[in-house]
C-alpha cells in the first residue's frame, strides 16, 4: 500500500512547479520516518499521512475540501480508519493564527516534517518557486512589517515572496511538536535569517 501511495503521488504531482512536487512529498515522508525514531508510532499510519498530506491541498486542487483524492486512494484498499487520517491531514496545513495541532503523534510528526521542508535552503527555493508560479514579486518595501494573520487573511494575501518569510516561515520554529523537529527547525531558520540579511543588504 505504501508503494502504491508513492506511485499515486508521483503521478498526481508530475506537472507541479509550485514547490509541491513529488520530491517535496518524498522529503516529508523520509523526514517523518527520521523524526519518529525512539517514538512509539504506527509507521504505516505515519507513512500514509506523510505521503497523502498534499494530495487535496486547497492551493493546488479545486473542490478539495472533502479530500476526494485521499479518499479515492484509501477506499481502493478498503482502508477502514479513513476519517482520522483525513482529520490529521486537515490539521497539518499552516493556517496562520488559526493553525491546528494534529491530535495524534503520527499527525504531529508529519506536521513537523512538512514544516521543516518549508525552512532552510530547500524552504527558500520552494518559496521563490511558489512565488514565481503565482506571479508574485520577489520583494516589496514593507515586507518586514508583515506578521502572522488569520487563515482567511493569509489565504487572500497576494504579497511578495519575501513577505511570506515574515507572515509564515520565520514563525514555524516556534510551532514545532517534536524535540528533534524543533532543533532542526532552529538550525534551518538561522540559515534562512542570514539569507534575509544578505538579501536586504543587496536590495
Ligand atoms: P502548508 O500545507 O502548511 O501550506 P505546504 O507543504 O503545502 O505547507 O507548502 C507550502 C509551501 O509553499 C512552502 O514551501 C511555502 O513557502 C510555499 N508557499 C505557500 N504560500 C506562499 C506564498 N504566498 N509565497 C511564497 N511561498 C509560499
Ligand atoms: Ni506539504
Amino acid at each position: 500500500m505504501i508503494d502504491e501511495a508513492i506511485s499515486f503521488v508521483r503521478e498526481l504531482f508530475k506537472d507541479d512547479f509550485t514547490g509541491h512536487d513529488f520530491d517535496h512529498t518524498m522529503r516529508v515522508y523520509k523526514l517523518s520516518i527520521e523524526l519518529s525514531k525512539n517514538l512509539d508510532v504506527d509507521i504505516d499510519r505515519l507513512s500514509l499521512i506523510a505521503l497523502l498530506h498534499d494530495v487535496d491541498d486547497y492551493k493546488l486542487f479545486k473542490d478539495s475540501e472533502d479530500h476526494p483524492n485521499a479518499r479515492r486512494f484509501l477506499n481502493s484498499f478498503g482502508y477502514k480508519d479513513i476519517e482520522p487520517i483525513l482529520n490529521d491531514i486537515d490539521d497539518i496545513s499552516f493556517k496562520g493564527t488559526d493553525s491546528k495541532i494534529p491530535s495524534t503523534i503520527e499527525g504531529k510528526i508529519a506536521q513537523d516534517a512538512d514544516r521543516l521542508d518549508a525552512l532552510g535552503a530547500i524552504g527558500i527555493a520552494r518559496a521563490f518557486a511558489y512565488g514565481g508560479s503565482h506571479k508574485r514579486k520577489l520583494y516589496d518595501e514593507d515586507d518586514k512589517n508583515r506578521s502572522m494573520s488569520s487563515f482567511s487573511e493569509y489565504k487572500s494575501s497576494n504579497s511578495s515572496t519575501r513577505a511570506h518569510f515574515y507572515e509564515k516561515l520565520l514563525h514555524l520554529k516556534d510551532m514545532m511538536n517534536t524535540i528533534p523537529g524543533k532543533r532542526e527547525a532552529i538550525r534551518r531558520t538561522d540559515y534562512m535569517s542570514s539569507f534575509l540579511d544578505e538579501l536586504e543588504k543587496e536590495i
